[in-house]
């Protein structure tokens, strides 16, 4: 099938210009091994993506081992050697909400980061993986009683406290367990970043953390808790964010209550949180890890040497950088519709995934761009939109990107940007089993997430029989699908 769809087009958005060639991989927005090959197929990790397709299906959630791995090394020895330049020293905890398994988890310990976790869920994975418990920092606005005791007793080693009444909670689990526990205070700056631009008010109206002018009264009752240790102030502005500015005046703001803070009792830390933004289009332009880190540095030691008080060790807590350029989705195309918008065209290009594997786009308009991957082609580039196979308008895997006129049936596409908060905030919308993901290195692709077989799907429904129901409607051999882990089967059956 072939359209000869105008190659301008006026439902184009007006970040996104026309590309000279609808295969070309932009600057910045693969994973660093990405290639393509003699016959024009795109390459990771040294596997090309149909075979990655053809051996675990689509959709399918791929990580460049190599590429997630080199940019967490570079942002901890970015961030160290900044912040020994100011003459202190810096950690940084991967966010594991962005992608978290637990051969992502050691990879993570490996290159020297630690891990902030935000439920007992991820602090079961964290621990499943062997991660010293000393290594992790835990989360959250609604952390349960049972999460607080658990993570006092296994030994966690820092718990962030999100509202007041934690301190009597986490103080509580921990004196139980007979253990001094280390805990962080989440205040909000009142700077909320995004992109480019970020708003600094006085108050917020948020569920996180704890207004920055009530930190001196709950420091205070930390510290009156003798089964705590006060580290130090945590704040997180937002994420996708741009340039320094916003960090730099949330780090303000936050070492002039630090140094009140100091006059009774030490403060041996401060936690600047995550967002450091991604490319998910060509309209991107992320700081670079090196340029964020020593503007940091300098704001922090400008500060504190402005208020004459002792640089505080410093933490970070990035996801999204370090996972999200790692990963690619692939997916099948199926069908194909121009439809006339206004007396243009826009061609939807439909594929075998969508909300359930990438919630991004609608649960808050996010951006991504698309190519073909298992081809090149000379055709001129049209304006796409790739829709998923949900029950909804809203199902948008990437809004606008230019691919070649000839994209058909049957193509695979790959969707790059996809590492992190994609997996995980899959769902079975439509029961439609979670893909799996696999992680590609030198040539070599391994499962670290097995994907969903239909077994999976009817394993917690009480209403399924082996064997035959009441109505007749037979349940098949599901029950021996549920385990085999069998990719084959779940690309036959599945999808
Ligand atoms: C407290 C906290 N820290 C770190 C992160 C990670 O943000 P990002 O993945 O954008 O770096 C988040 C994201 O929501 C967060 O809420």
């Amino acid at each position: 099938m072939r359209f000869s769809l105008v190659a301008t087009n006026p439902l184009a958005p007006d970040w996104l210009s026309l590309p000279g060639d609808a295969n070309a991989l932009g600057e910045g927005l693969w994973p660093s091994t990405t290639t393509r090959n003699a016959d024009g197929e795109l390459v990771i990790g040294g596997v090309t993506a149909s075979a990655l397709a053809a051996e675990f299906g689509t959709p399918l959630y791929v990580i460049d081992e190599t590429d997630a791995r080199g940019r967490a090394a570079e942002l901890r020895t970015a961030f160290e050697a900044e912040f020994a330049r100011i003459g202190t020293s810096a950690r940084v905890y991967y966010a594991g909400k962005a992608f978290l398994s637990t051969e992502v988890a050691r990879w993570m310990v490996a290159e020297g980061l630690n891990i902030d976790i935000c439920t007992g869920g991820e602090l079961a994975v964290a621990l499943a993986a062997g991660v010293d418990p000393a290594r992790l920092g835990f989360h959250g606005n609604n952390k349960s009683l049972a999460e607080i005791d658990e993570a006092t007793r296994v030994g966690v080693g820092t718990i962030i406290i999100d509202s007041p009444i934690e301190i009597d909670r986490v103080a509580a689990a921990a004196a139980r367990h007979g253990r001094v526990q280390a805990v962080r205070l989440r205040v909000n700056s009142g700077v909320h970043a995004h992109t480019h631009e970020f708003l600094a008010t006085a108050h917020e109206d948020q569920k996180f953390g704890v207004v920055l002018e009530d930190a001196p009264r709950l420091v205070a009752a930390i510290r009156a808790e003798e089964s705590l240790r006060f580290l130090g102030l945590h704040c997180h502005i937002g994420s996708q964010i741009f340039g320094v500015d916003g960090f730099a005046e949330s780090a303000a703001r936050l070492l002039a209550v630090h140094a009140g803070l100091l006059s009774d009792g030490p403060v041996p830390e401060l936690n600047l949180g995550g967002g450091f933004g991604i490319a998910y289009t060509s309209a991107d332009t992320p700081t670079p890890i090196r340029e964020l880190a020593a503007g940091l540095a300098d704001i922090v030691s400008a500060e504190c040497r402005r208020r004459g008080i002792p640089v505080p060790a410093i933490a970070f807590e990035p996801g999204r950088a370090i996972i999200g350029p790692a990963g690619v989705t692939l997916y099948e195309v199926g069908t194909i519709k121009p439809v006339d918008v206004g007396g243009a065209t826009r061609l939807y290009v439909s594929v075998d995934g969508g909300m359930s594997d990438n919630a991004r786009p609608a649960l808050y308009g996010a951006d991504y761009s698309v190519r073909i991957a298992d081809r090149v082609s000379r055709a001129a580039p049209v304006l796409v939109r790739v829709a998923g196979k949900h029950c909804e308008s809203g199902d948008i895997v990437v809004d606008a990107d230019y691919l070649p006129a000839d994209v058909a049936p049957g193509d695979l596409l790959a969707v790059p940007a996809t590492g992190a908060y994609c997996w995980s905030l899959s769902n079975n919308y439509n029961f439609q089993g979670r893909a799996p993901v696999v992680a590609v290195r030198d040539g070599a692709a391994r499962v670290l997430v097995r994907g969903e077989s239909i077994a999976d799907l009817l394993a917690r429904d009480t209403g399924v029989s082996t064997g035959s129901t009441a109505d007749g409607v037979s349940t098949g051999s599901t029950a021996d699908g549920v385990s085999t882990g069998s990719t084959t089967e779940q690309k036959d059956i599945l999808r």
